[in-house]
């Protein structure tokens, strides 16, 4: 078998590895899920799951991949064990299409509204204003355009392969996003209900603490981290016998929760200070943003600035979701790196033009209650990732031999690989389980 493609230096490996959790997940959806599900309270259960699952699933999925160096079918089929963990592999490649279709759509607005920006939002700047703009676009098809062209762009990066493509790409990105979000959280804490802002996002309301809160909490954590489908399953198994997989476990969920935590601190403070509501939904970015943007020194500077950067942010997350399909056609069907990009991008191509009309001529049709963008959005986070995460940690809690895990993890200390088995071994599936069932009103 061909010699498989590897990241060429450490930076390469955190830049890919955060470039696929840093993404519209933590800008765009942490934001509105946090507004909507009662900011501190959300925030206190997010970060618990980061530590008690997030990490562990991560490592977790980093063992499997640098074990077995394959697509995430693949990985179980060359690892001990029955094939019925092979089901881990369908179900992320089934999560991965879904993201990557109901993403493109959103990751197609941000394209649109860098443009826009650029000519100032044709003179719209309230919030009323920028709210009926940003209605009518994502209703127009020029939303599916911006979509398809979104996905093409995935197609060129992604034929070129996993050093050129990917690590290049990531390498040049992600320090710059960190700068920009630093900068526009600086300047957020000057509005004048900054503190209004942050206390939504840091006090805690323990009577906000729904099942739903959890439910929600779970998703955007499995979400944000890039795991439960196979992802990093997949890079890992791009990543050099060398590479630390602990530490780039921890280094990815910290970065990662430092993004989110710094969007909450730019878009509450606002919300606030522009009268808005935290609980707008997943407009809550686009409507409420390009607002204070223009109303900062060198307004016409920082929109397109953000989005360009939120745009860029959203290509290295999509490029790992579109690897794991494209990895599994490539080993596992045989097909030449362009027809199995070319496949991939194809469904989403389908797929994520239903997402974009659900803003639209679609927007009417609905499956149990939710429009086919947020059926896929649910169905991808909510179920399929927790589940994937149920798995795979249950895997490597009880099926890989304590001398396979002890090979990846050399040089951590033996308690701390004692730890991190016992959350893959119980409170993870315990937990995820638990959080499922009651969230979805089963008890
Ligand atoms: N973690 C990405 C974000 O927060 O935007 C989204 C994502 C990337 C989900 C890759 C799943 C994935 F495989």
């Amino acid at each position: 078998m061909a010699r498989r493609a590897q990241f060429t230096t450490r930076l390469g490996v955190i830049a890919a590895t955060v470039g696929s959790a840093v993404g519209l997940g933590n800008v765009w959806r942490f934001p509105y899920e946090a507004g909507v599900n009662g900011g501190g309270a959300f925030l206190l259960v997010y970060l618990l799951f980061i530590l008690a699952i997030g990490i562990p699933v991560i490592t977790a999925e980093f063992i499997i991949g640098r074990s077995a160096r394959a697509n995430v079918y693949g990985a179980f089929k060359r690892l001990p064990g029955s094939r019925a963990w092979n089901f881990i592999g369908l179900n992320g490649i089934l999560a991965a299409i879904l993201i990557l279709s109901f993403y493109s759509v959103v990751a197609g607005w941000t394209a649109e509204y860098f443009l826009d920006s650029l000519t100032g939002f044709g003179g719209a700047s309230s919030t009323a204003e920028l709210h009926s703009r940003f209605g009518n676009f994502t209703a127009s098809w020029k939303s599916v355009v911006w979509t398809l062209i979104f996905l093409g762009v995935n197609f060129f990066i992604l034929r070129r392969g996993v050093q050129k493509g990917i690590e290049r790409m990531s390498n040049m990105m992600m320090p710059l996003l960190f700068a920009i979000l630093l900068l526009f959280a600086f300047n957020s804490l000057t509005l004048p209900s900054a503190a209004q802002g942050l206390e939504f996002l840091f006090t805690p309301d323990f009577s906000q603490l729904t099942p739903t809160v959890w439910l929600g909490a779970m998703g955007q954590a499995f979400f944000s981290l890039s795991i439960g489908l196979g992802c990093l399953i997949t890079y890992s198994g791009y990543f050099k016998q060398q590479t630390k997989l602990l530490g780039t476990a921890v280094t990815t969920a910290g970065l990662d929760t430092l993004v989110a935590i710094l969007s909450g601190i730019i878009i509450f403070p606002a919300v606030f200070s522009f009268g808005e509501s935290p609980a707008a939904g997943p407009k809550l970015v686009f409507e409420v943003l390009p607002s204070i943007f223009q109303g900062m020194t060198l307004g016409r500077l920082w929109s397109p600035l953000f989005f360009l950067l939120l745009l860029l942010a959203s290509l290295t997350s999509t490029i790992s979701m579109a690897e794991i399909a494209i990895a599994y056609f490539s080993e596992e069907r045989k097909m030449s790196r362009s027809s199995a990009t070319a496949l991939t991008i194809g469904i989403c191509g389908v797929l994520g033009t239903l997402c974009a009309l659900s803003f639209g001529p679609l927007g009417e049709f609905t499956i149990c209650g939710m429009t086919i963008f947020n059926l896929f959005d649910f169905v991808s986070s909510t179920v399929l990732l927790p589940l994937g995460g149920i798995f795979i940690s249950l895997y490597v809690g009880f099926v890989l031999k304590r001398s396979a895990v002890d090979a990846q993890l050399q040089g951590v200390p033996a308690a701390v690989v004692g730890a991190v088995l016992f959350c893959l071994r119980f409170v993870a599936p315990i937990c995820i389980t638990l959080i499922f069932l009651s969230g979805l009103g089963l008890f």
